[in-house]
């Protein structure tokens, strides 16, 4: 059984998914760990609702990122994660970290990259008249939402759509796109090989969009 752990720093509904998703076994993974940057939140409600392990590494409590990550490295190497997922998780990883878990690390980001790094998606999605918003899964590395991309989905923006409303019809595209891709991820028919993300011959000629 492949063995995840999920990063979160907030509300926690994409963890929440995949947990259920695991345990259905849509996903044929263990949530092995929650790793909050932080002690309070919304998330490591889910997670404990869940009955998942949770580890706070609250970065305040250190003096820098480097020491931040090594924090999360030293908890991570004994239990010998096959994948991490960042899941609104609102820290950048730096070397520190990649360096030990590049190729198992994948972000969910709320918006169709390229477009829309950063902060504020939706709110720049809706000013920016674009027609078509979403979410994308992709490889991290150490460029803000730069990494490889693996998948995306996609949803139209209605006319006299808010914020809010199309925040939430992104947000039902996530929590598809990260069971998919992840489901897809533990049966290693998705990876990472010299920087560029190789599917499963089986997957060859589908769209990889939810
Ligand atoms: C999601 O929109 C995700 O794409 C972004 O942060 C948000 C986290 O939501 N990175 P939740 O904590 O999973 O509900």
């Amino acid at each position: 059984m492949q063995r995840i752990v999920v990063f979160i720093s907030g509300r926690g509904s994409n963890l929440a998914c995949l947990a259920d998703a695991c345990t259905s076994g849509l996903c044929a993974a263990k949530i092995i760990a929650v790793i909050s940057d932080r002690h309070n939140i919304p998330g490591l409600d889910v997670a404990l609702q869940k009955k998942l392990p949770i580890i706070v590494v609250d970065r305040k409590m250190y003096k820098t990122n480097e020491l931040f990550e090594q924090a999360m490295v030293n908890y991570l190497e004994p239990l010998q994660p096959d994948w991490l997922v960042l899941a609104g998780f609102m820290r950048v990883l730096g070397t520190t970290f990649l360096s030990k878990f590049r190729e198992k690390l994948v972000n969910i980001h709320p918006s169709l990259l390229p477009s829309f790094i950063g902060l504020d998606t939706h709110r720049r999605a809706l000013l920016s008249g674009v027609r078509w918003h979403g979410a994308t899964v992709h490889f991290v590395n150490e460029n803000l939402d730069g990494g490889p991309i693996i998948a995306q989905a996609a949803v139209p923006v209605y006319l006299n759509d808010t914020v809010d409303n199309l925040a939430a019809r992104v947000l039902k595209a996530e929590h598809r796109l990260l069971t998919g891709v992840m489901s897809f991820c533990v049966q290693g028919k998705i990876y990472l090989e010299n920087n560029i993300v190789k599917y499963d011959q089986s997957l060859i000629g589908t769209a990889m969009s939810w």
